[in-house]
């Protein structure tokens, strides 16, 4: 006591006078070079002042190791807003100590990257989850997660935590879907083909349930002739603005309140698994700029809102809108709005046909892939820089906290 106070006052004295940045950098600078394998981040701490140097007191530092960045294979290509909001992302705006965190009650941190581009409020989030062996999970945008290796290293603000992949700053639902999560292709071209894309992209803080292309195939015959007023309510009735519910926020018994009017969506539980009215939740919290998104097994009913599973069924609920005509089970039919997905590059084919014309999306001309395979929603645009490096495609490995 007696020695430290003159200590800290010095300290507190020098950093006044001298630079807060000096010295506060140093000290992170301290806890990261007792670490071997640090090298990269720490010459990017040193690079970034801007950022690290004041840093506010209470926060938590998620540090990749040399591998991770050497894994990522493409962190050279990143530009400098790329990899000033990668850093943001990697610092948690509270202390989190991994022993606090309890298996199945993940935490869900707000970080530094507060940009307005993010809209999420409080910051762009990372997923904490304690594993069954007791290990720490970083989960990041496009499913990218990384383990802790080194736990809980003291600093003057807080604490680092040194991971084995860099964290992924979530992208738009578009860009998700096209580069790891191609899934969900049908749901966006679906978007795209009604003009609701920029309404949905402007949202904050929104849950999206977004069924996967095969809910959209088994129901070909169905939406063949749906009008672009009832595919519009449908689809809003899939979107949950100004409500960020993670996984475990989601309840049993709960509602939320789709932006179709307002109409509510309900929630069952049952043992692990997750409902959402009978459409069951098979990938929970993929991580996007504006929020999440639960991909499900079936289309919603804004007209099927009482809609409940079965929960005694050993094999999948039945959709809630009748598969008509010839395509009654569905297969042998192209997935319907896999080819409304416009083309960002190397189109093989520029082929302006379909529901874009004339569905107030003054996007009639937008190229898209030049065929979609029965069954397969695959978008055969390429030309995404970086994208499938680093992505974890662990597609149905990521309900977490269950
Ligand atoms: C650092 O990396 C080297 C090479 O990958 C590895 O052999 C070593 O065990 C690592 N050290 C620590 C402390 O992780
Ligand atoms: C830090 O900046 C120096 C000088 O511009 C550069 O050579 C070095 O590669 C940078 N380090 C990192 C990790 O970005
Ligand atoms: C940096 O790269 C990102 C992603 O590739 C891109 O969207 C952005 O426009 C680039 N920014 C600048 C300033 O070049
Ligand atoms: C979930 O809610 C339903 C309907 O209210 C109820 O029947 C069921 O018992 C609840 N399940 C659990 C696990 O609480």
């Amino acid at each position: 006591m007696v020695l430290g106070f003159p200590t800290a006052l010095l300290a507190a004295f020098s950093a006044l006078v001298v630079s807060p940045a000096a010295v506060r950098a140093a000290d992170l600078e301290s806890a990261l070079a007792g670490q071997a394998n640090l090298t990269t981040f720490r010459g990017l701490v040193k690079n970034h002042t801007d950022i690290f140097a004041n840093l506010a007191k209470g926060v938590t530092i998620a540090a990749p190791n040399d591998n991770a960045f050497m894994k990522l294979g493409n962190w050279n290509t990143y530009n400098e807003s790329t990899v000033a909001a990668t850093l943001k992302y990697h610092i948690l705006k509270q202390i989190i100590d991994m022993p606090s965190i309890i298996k199945g009650d993940s935490v869900w941190a707000s970080t530094s990257l507060t940009d307005e581009n993010f809209k999420v409020t409080g910051g762009q989030r990372l997923i904490l989850t304690k594993q069954p062996g007791g290990e720490v999970v970083f989960t990041s945008g496009f499913a990218t997660r990384g383990t802790v290796l080194t736990e809980d290293l003291p600093f003057d603000n807080g604490l680092v935590q040194v991971i084995d992949s860099v964290m992924r700053v979530p992208e738009t639902l578009e860009s998700t879907a096209r580069s790891a999560y191609t899934d969900l292709t049908a749901f966006v071209g679906a978007l795209y083909a009604t003009g609701l894309m920029s309404e949905v992209a402007q949202q904050k803080d929104v849950t999206i349930f977004a069924p996967r292309n095969a809910a959209f195939q088994q129901l070909a015959g169905a939406f063949a002739d749906m009008d672009d007023e009832t595919l519009k309510r449908i689809l809003r009735y899939h979107i949950v603005p100004g409500q960020l519910s993670h996984v475990w926020e989601l309840k049993n018994s709960s509602s939320l309140a789709s932006a179709d009017k307002g109409n509510k969506v309900s929630i069952t539980r049952h043992t692990n698994f997750i409902y959402v009215n009978s459409a069951e939740v098979i990938q929970a919290d993929i991580l996007i700029s504006n929020g999440l998104v639960h991909m499900i097994d079936n289309v919603l009913s804004p007209d099927k809102a009482g809609a409940r599973p079965d929960v005694t069924l050993t094999t999948a609920q039945s959709p809630v809108f009748t598969p008509v005509g010839a395509t009654a089970t569905g297969t042998g039919e192209p997935t319907p709005f896999a080819s409304d997905l416009p083309c960002t590059a190397s189109c093989p084919a520029a082929r302006p046909t379909g529901r874009l014309n004339g569905a107030g999306t003054g996007e009639g001309d937008v190229e898209r892939p030049s065929s979609s395979n029965a069954g397969v929603a695959l978008p055969r645009c390429t030309g995404l820089a970086g994208a499938g490096v680093g992505i974890g495609l662990a597609v149905g490995a990521v309900m977490v906290g269950l």
